[in-house]
C-alpha cells in the first residue's frame, strides 16, 4: 500500500513543527565554555583561582570557592552564584567585578545549560590536580 503523499507531507511537517518546539540542549564545549573561557577563567581558571574558585572544570565549579557555595547547581541556575553574581542579582558582588559585563544573549545559554541540567563532557582540557585537594 502507497503512503499518500499527503499524509507522508503532513508527517514530516510535524516532525518539523516539533523539532522547532523543542531547541537543541545548549552545548557546553561549543557554547558554554567560550562565554566562561571570555569572562571568568582569567580570574578562575588554571592559572587564578579568585577566591578559591575554579571556573574551567566541573567539580570545582560544582564545589564552589570560598563561600562554599556551588558557583553551579545543575538544574537550578537561581541557586547559582555564578548566574546571580553575571547577572547582578547581589548588590554587593558582580562578575566580572570589573569591565565589560557579559552580554544577555550569553548569560541566557548559561542559564539554559545550567536549567538543562549542566552537562560538562568531560573532555579534560589540563590534568592539574583539583584545587579542592588542597584544602
Ligand atoms: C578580574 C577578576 C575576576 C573576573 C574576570 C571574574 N571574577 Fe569572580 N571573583 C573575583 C574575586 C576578586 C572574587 C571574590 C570577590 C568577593 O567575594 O567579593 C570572585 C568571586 C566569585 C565567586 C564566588 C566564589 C566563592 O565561592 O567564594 C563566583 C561564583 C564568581 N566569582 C564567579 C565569576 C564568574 C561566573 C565570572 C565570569 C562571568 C567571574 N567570576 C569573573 C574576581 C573575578
Amino acid at each position: 500500500m502507497r503512503v499518500p503523499a499527503a499524509a507522508a507531507l503532513l508527517f514530516f511537517a510535524s516532525a518539523l513543527a516539533r523539532a522547532e518546539e523543542k531547541p537543541a540542549a545548549v552545548d557546553f564545549a561549543k557554547q558554554v565554555r567560550p562565554i566562561l573561557a571570555e569572562h571568568c577563567f582569567r580570574c578562575h581558571g588554571p592559572k587564578e583561582q579568585k577566591n578559591g574558585l575554579r571556573l574551567d572544570r566541573r567539580d570545582d565549579a560544582l564545589r564552589g570557592g570560598e563561600s562554599k557555595e556551588p558557583a553551579i547547581v545543575p538544574g537550578n541556575p537561581d541557586k547559582s552564584l555564578a548566574v546571580i553574581y553575571i547577572r547582578g542579582d547581589d548588590p554587593e558582588v558582580m562578575m566580572p567585578p570589573e569591565g565589560e559585563r557579559v552580554p544577555k544573549e550569553k548569560l541566557e545559554l548559561l542559564v539554559r545549560w545550567i536549567r538543562e541540567g549542566a552537562s560538562w563532557p568531560d573532555e579534560a582540557p589540563d590534568k592539574a590536580p583539583s584545587t579542592g585537594e588542597k584544602r
